[in-house]
């Protein structure tokens, strides 16, 4: 039985102690039905609208595993002010945590981590950390975080929350888990002008309807377009009318084309609509940049 994290039911909110067993499926008092099976906890009955990360991280389940990706992770982390001296013998909540490429580091970092998904990336985040101690996975949704308010010390939400039917909703609920005294640290699309951006919104419109395996085709057919980018003039035209990914590694490159076009929500945000989130909920000591919204606060003592 895992000691370390005490799991609420999404239902009824009521504790879920006494009712979880282990590679089984188990039953709240209010009648809701949930398993423990392969070291991932299962409060939901499907991935809902994520089915396309389902197919993104199940295919690309080591895209963040070489050593410059597993670098610039922990880049990321330090940017957003999360360290070793932070997050050490803290309770980590890395909700959206897709392959797990933080969570591993987390957990190496000395914290007690939950990773939360509500796609099967919960699976790959799995595979890829859960031979590390102390992390917890959850096959869960976000708006119905099976955990109590103000239980976790740092919140990460690395480009997760813009990916669901509503970022400040998602924002405003998952706040509401974080301890007085902690860490809430996001990543969010910023809305961004010009060309490129345009005709890739104008893509947009209709490729996240396309089947998953024809949309992952043309994101194949299109990544070679990345050396014809290389040609003057006509390379910049089709950097505008082909607006797919610049990375220089293929699959890279394919991943993120994929990534850009395939999600059912992909909403965009301005610093002040951001900042705004941040001062609605009462945390302090925000540090924002713009764009991409990195963005970190702190919740005070004594905050509702
Ligand atoms: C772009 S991926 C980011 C993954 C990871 N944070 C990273 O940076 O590698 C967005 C993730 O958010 C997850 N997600 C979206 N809506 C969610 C929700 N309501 N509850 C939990 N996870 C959600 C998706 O399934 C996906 O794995
Ligand atoms: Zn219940």
């Amino acid at each position: 039985m895992d000691q370390t994290v005490e799991f609420i039911c999404p239902e009824c909110r009521s504790s879920l102690a006494a009712h979880i067993r282990h590679n089984a499926r188990f039953q709240c008092s209010c009648g809701a039905q949930y398993e423990h099976v392969d070291g991932i906890y299962r409060l939901v009955p499907d991935d809902a609208y994520l089915k396309t990360f389902s197919f993104q991280w199940k295919k690309y389940y080591n895209l963040y595993d070489s050593p410059e990706e597993v670098a610039g992770t922990e880049r990321t982390l330090r940017k957003l002010h999360i360290t070793p001296e932070l997050v050490k013998g803290k309770r980590v909540l890395d909700v959206g945590c897709g392959t797990g490429r933080f969570s591993r580091i987390l957990s190496d970092w000395g914290a007690t981590v939950v990773a939360v998904d509500l796609s099967e990336a919960i699976y790959v985040a799995q595979k890829n950390a859960g031979a590390r101690e102390g992390i917890t996975f959850a096959f869960a949704d976000l708006f119905k975080l099976p955990f109590p308010a103000e239980y976790f010390d740092v919140i990460l939400a690395w480009g997760v929350l813009h990916h669901t039917p509503s970022t400040e909703s998602a924002f405003k609920t998952v706040v509401r888990h974080l301890k007085a005294g902690g860490v809430f640290s996001v990543y969010i699309y910023g809305k961004s002008k010009g060309s490129r951006r345009r005709m890739q919104n104008l893509y947009r419109k209709f490729t996240p309807h396309l089947p998953i395996s024809v949309l992952y085709a043309f994101c194949l057919l299109a990544a070679p377009m990345y050396y014809l980018y290389k040609i003057p003039l006509i390379g910049r035209l089709l950097r505008v009318l082909i607006p797919m990914s610049q990375q220089k590694d293929y699959r890279l490159r394919i991943a993120e084309t994929f990534d850009e076009f395939s999600p059912k929500y992909a909403w965009r945000h301005t610093f002040p609509e951001v900042h705004q989130w941040f001062v609605d909920v009462g945390l302090k000591d925000n540090a924002i940049y713009d764009p991409p919204i990195l963005a970190t606060g702190i919740k005070p003592f004594g905050a509702v």
